[in-house]
């Protein structure tokens, strides 16, 4: 049976590519709604760059709303030096002809949770947690109808990508990604560890844009952009992939490899804010309630993305 999914995300390079992918994997995922919060650039900008994205793959039945402005404690850090001024690289900026729903990201998280059969929804976050802590906290019963989360954010053995020992989500709103860690239900959890395993070399990205199919092309695009900055490292490696991570996930499971575990994220210090410290081992007062990804099959990655944006 197909995943009911809602995707929580902010667009964002990386996440128009995980985007444009869970939009076209109609056959493979229920995507019953996207909600956007800030986090790479502003919550104007990221809904706005979630509408654009729809309308490339025209699924203007897939609702898009837009959620907070800001973290639950912290104040906001974008990361438009990442993504561009827009958010999407050097992707053209279409006018649209629709624009987001009119209700707020957190209550339709809250709406569609409460009326959910129990455990029946994943939930994937590709940005700051900060939308569904805050549904989680305005009413708790939401957790019921959750299933999972599968969530890009955090690094153990990789270490940082915003500060020594902080991945850049979980920097951004290091309280909401406590809550989401321990609120109950089973995470999926894609750091750095699997994600920079995960990377769009000069090969694979034009076998992408070969597709030459207009969501293909805007994939390539949007990577090009990322594979560009010198702070993703030398061109011939590629830029890693990953918000896609976690959608490839949704529709073929065995492309990754986690290890069991315990997550709990420093909110304290102003040296390690947002480290997520990963327990492997065992321990009777820690719940091993998630899976931390520990391998990709990168060349399976881009084979499934290929063979969706085929369409
Ligand atoms: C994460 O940070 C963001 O800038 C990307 O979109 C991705 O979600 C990687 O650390
Ligand atoms: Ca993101």
């Amino acid at each position: 049976m197909k995943r009911k999914v809602i995707f929580d995300c902010d667009p964002g390079v990386d996440d128009g590519v995980a985007l444009l992918l869970a939009l076209s994997a109609k056959h493979e995922i229920d995507l019953l709604g996207v909600t956007t919060v800030a986090g790479n650039v502003s919550a104007e900008l990221t809904a706005r760059n979630a509408c654009v994205i729809r309308e490339i793959v025209g699924r203007l039945d897939v609702p898009i709303f837009s959620g907070c402005t800001k973290p639950l404690v912290r104040d906001p850090i974008e990361a438009g030096h990442f993504h561009g001024e827009s958010g999407l690289g050097d992707l053209p900026i279409r006018a649209l002809t629709h624009h987001v729903s009119s209700e707020h990201a957190v209550d339709f998280l809250v709406r569609t949770l409460i009326d959910a059969a129990p455990e029946s929804m994943s939930l994937v976050i590709t940005g700051p947690m900060t939308n569904v802590a805050t549904a989680l906290q305005r009413e708790p019963r939401c957790v019921k109808g959750i299933k999972e989360f599968v969530i890009m954010g955090g690094a153990r053995s990789e270490g940082g990508n915003i500060t020594a020992s902080a991945e850049y989500n979980i920097y951004a709103d290091p309280h909401a990604a406590q809550k989401i860690f321990n609120a109950g239900p089973r995470v999926w959890a894609f750091g750095l560890d699997a994600t920079h395993q995960v990377r769009a070399t000069p090969a694979r990205t034009a076998t992408l844009s070969a597709i030459g199919t207009p969501i293909a092309r805007a994939a390539a695009q949007l990577i090009e952009f990322s594979n560009a900055l010198p702070a993703n490292g030398p061109r011939e490696y590629g830029s890693p992939l990953h918000d896609p991570c976690p959608i490839v996930w949704l529709i073929q499971t065995e492309l990754f490899e986690f290890i069991p575990c315990h997550v709990d994220v420093e909110t304290e210090s102003p040296l390690t804010l947002g480290h997520t410290a990963v327990e492997f081992r065992p321990r009777a007062d820690r719940e091993q309630n998630v899976r931390w990804a520990v391998r990709a099959n990168a060349d399976g990655v881009f084979s499934l993305i290929n063979r969706v944006f085929q369409i």
